[in-house]
């Protein structure tokens, strides 16, 4: 069984889909390993430490040569996949939804792509998910992004020349990403405020000393959709919304919005107004830029300026965090191919009927089979 590993070509990409200690893992499964000269360079891992670990390294026409498993962090291009064995399995962050097209031409090269972001949300799929790995660093990040754009400290300090209050922190969409800046936030001494439409996740706000802010008496405040995400929200929910988060925002100094809906665009939390309402020197970090933003004015892979406050939109932002999120994220595939690994026949067995397999794999025999893009 033959691993490849590809240096990502996809803009700003700095992460890297296996680490010297997956590499060492999969071949103490029995399987060979080869890595693209130059995969690990922005997430500080050289070419030497692969070899080490037992890896090959050469260029790409090398590295697919005969390649049985293609590891990624983002799908690539079918047509760079030249040399991959008939029927490789293409494991990365496809972006079904998105990349529709390149899913049916993975079909069409009699690819068997698995896309790791439809990880069912169940126990056994945890250490899997690369949803929960990169949100979490994404989420401390954030916080430290917008330590740095802010020109006032996060804590309370009492010095000889006066007080420095502490920075009012709201946290919206508290999900994986939404409870680490909750935590990262409290830890620089913030007073942190947060809010979800799962009402689960009150107590888990104030489980990390932060006030829960939250729409009371409407329908629809469950907000539980199906595996523990989000669902839409009722019009009337939304007005709700609105009206509380106005009065709330204006007199917070940092804004971290994590909202997001499997398979839509982001919801919109965040109106110009609000933005507005803020005062001058405010910052507000959208970490759902990418899906089409929780905030009116935020613009992907940009840093901008609307009156006095900032709106930070960096893409990937835990690619930001190059090293740990590679780490973490070449974990996750290990630790799903592992899992599938029969060491008689020396690979993977992905059985129809198991709920992971059945969760992420798109195409299959030449046909595109996962119900999520089929219904
Ligand atoms: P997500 O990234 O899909 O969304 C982020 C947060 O935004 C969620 O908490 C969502 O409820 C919230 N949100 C959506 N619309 C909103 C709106 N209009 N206003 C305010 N907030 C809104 O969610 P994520 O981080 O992937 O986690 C969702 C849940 O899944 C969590 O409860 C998490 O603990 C759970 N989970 C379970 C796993 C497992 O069992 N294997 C693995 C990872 C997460």
């Amino acid at each position: 069984m033959r691993i490849a590993v590809l240096t990502e070509r996809a803009d700003g990409e700095t992460r890297v889909a296996a680490t010297p200690e997956t590499v060492k893992k999969f071949i103490a499964l029995g399987a060979s390993v080869a890595v693209e000269a130059g995969a690990g360079t922005r997430a500080a891992i050289a070419d030497d430490a692969y070899a080490q670990a037992g890896a090959a390294i050469g260029d790409r026409a090398a590295t697919l040569a005969g390649a049985d498993i293609v590891l990624g962090v983002q799908g690539p291009a079918p047509e760079t996949l030249a040399g991959a064995g008939p029927g490789a399995l293409i494991v990365a962050a496809l972006d079904p939804f998105g990349q529709r097209a390149r899913v049916d031409a993975y079909a069409a090269a009699g690819y068997e792509a698995l896309a790791m972001e439809f990880m069912p949300r169940i126990t056994r799929a945890q250490s899997m998910d690369i949803l929960s790995s990169q949100s979490n660093l994404a989420g401390y990040k954030a916080v430290l992004d917008a330590a740095a754009e802010y020109g006032r400290a996060f804590p309370m300090m009492m010095t000889a020349a006066g007080t420095v209050s502490a920075a009012r922190v709201f946290v919206m969409g508290v999900g994986v990403a939404g409870l680490q800046a909750i935590a990262t936030a409290r830890r620089l001494g913030a007073q942190v405020s947060a809010t979800d439409v799962r009402s689960a996740t009150r107590e888990q706000i104030q489980s990390l000393g932060a006030k829960p802010v939250f729409v009371e008496d409407v329908r629809g405040i469950e907000g539980e959709g199906s595996g523990g995400y989000a669902g839409e929200m009722s019009p009337e929910y939304q007005a709700a919304q609105a009206a509380l988060v106005s009065g709330h925002i204006a007199k917070q100094d940092i804004v971290i919005t994590t909202a997001l809906i499997p398979g839509r665009a982001a919801p919109r939390l965040i109106s110009a107004a609000q933005v507005a309402s803020m005062r001058a020197g405010s910052v507000i970090v959208d970490l759902a830029v990418e899906q089409g933003g929780n905030v009116e004015g935020s613009v992907a892979g940009e840093v901008v300026r609307v009156g006095g406050v900032t709106i930070v939109g960096h893409r990937n932002v835990a690619g930001r965090l190059a090293a740990d999120a590679s780490a973490l994220y070449a974990r996750n595939l290990f630790n799903f191919l592992g899992a599938f690994w029969d060491k008689d026949a020396g690979r993977p067995v992905l059985l129809d009927a198991d709920e992971i397999v059945a969760g992420v794999r798109l195409t299959k025999d030449g046909r595109v089979v996962n119900p999520r893009l089929t219904a």
